[in-house]
């Protein structure tokens, strides 16, 4: 039998967080339902995953996340009414959201940290490689460019190397990320690398490197088997890059250096600055923005 090349079709979407860092807003909606534009944060997030050919979501959800699903479902009144009024240009836009992939929601029952979200998905996600997308971390690029998760499946299916992309941050910010130890590849590119080691937010002098992840993997099926086997760690709490260091070590993996900006839309500043920068590359509104942010910022 002939080997397929392999295929990611599946992504994990861990959403079930409080949202605790933009209270009062996240009483009552969840924080992947804030508003980026005109559209909430988790539909970026989703549409980054169906650029690189996913076609299945697996939304790892706490209580109170509805909202979440019913954005990507039927909403018979609402499209009755705007076809009655003949509004097709946001009809046909709604209907492409709900059309744009199959989302399946999983409940994760306790808040026992990321790599424990993470293997919520393994029943659905089974015996196949597939991508994970950090609910509330959003990121931009022009629309010629390739999206960050469009780049890790490449390297995946290329390279049959789990992949995870890095970013560099600066000394203060160490201490927020999984941090990779990486080293250049033979071959001279420059925007890959091989990962030597592992550490989930070290102080910056427990390491000497400054490449973090900004939240965006491609994983083969394995990393299930090394998710079960981890204990908690950093907080009290099952973490993902633990799972990846052991993953690491046996399998390798491959880091892919990001270009688009990335965003913590979790948070108000990284919000606010998400915004605009969204705002900025909008086809409609972008020039008037653009106006607008010169004019305050001279007054
Ligand atoms: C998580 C991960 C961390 C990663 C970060 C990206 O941390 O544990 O490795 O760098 O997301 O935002 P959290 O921000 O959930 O504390």
């Amino acid at each position: 039998m002939l080997n397929k090349a392999p295929q990611v079709t599946k992504a994990i979407i861990p959403a079930a967080g409080l949202g605790t860092r933009f209270l009062p807003a996240t009483k009552s909606i969840p924080k992947e339902m804030l508003t980026l534009v005109d559209s909430p944060i988790i539909f970026y997030v989703v549409e980054e995953a169906v650029l690189a050919g996913i076609s299945d979501i697996v939304l790892i959800q706490g209580r109170g996340k509805a909202a979440i699903e019913d954005f990507f479902d039927v909403s018979y009144e609402l499209e009755d009414k705007l076809a009655q009024r003949g509004e097709l240009a946001v009809l046909d836009r709604l209907n492409r959201i709900k059309n744009m992939a199959n989302i399946i929601s999983i409940r994760q029952k306790q808040p026992l940290g990321l790599g424990h979200a993470v293997l919520c998905g393994k029943p659905i996600v089974g015996d196949e490689p597939f991508a994970v997308l950090l609910g509330d971390e959003v990121m931009v690029q022009k629309a010629t460019e390739p999206s960050v998760t469009k780049l890790l499946v490449d390297n995946f299916c290329r390279t049959g190397l789990s992949s995870v992309a890095v970013m560099p941050v600066a000394d203060e910010d160490v201490s927020k990320y999984g941090i990779a130890n990486v080293e250049p590849m033979d071959s001279g590119v420059t925007n890959e690398f091989h990962i030597r080691s592992l550490i989930e937010k070290p102080k910056p002098t427990e390491t000497q490197s400054r490449w973090a992840l900004p939240g965006r993997y491609v994983f083969d099926t394995q990393i299930f088997e090394f998710l079960e086997k981890t204990k908690p760690g950093k907080n009290g709490e099952i973490q993902l890059t633990d799972a990846m260091a052991q993953m690491l070590l046996k399998c390798g993996m491959r880091a892919v250096a990001i270009e688009s900006r990335r965003f913590d839309a979790g948070d108000p500043l990284g919000f606010i600055k998400a915004n605009i920068e969204m705002a900025l590359l909008h086809p409609e509104l972008g020039s008037e923005v653009k106006a607008y942010l010169r004019e305050i910022v001279t007054r």
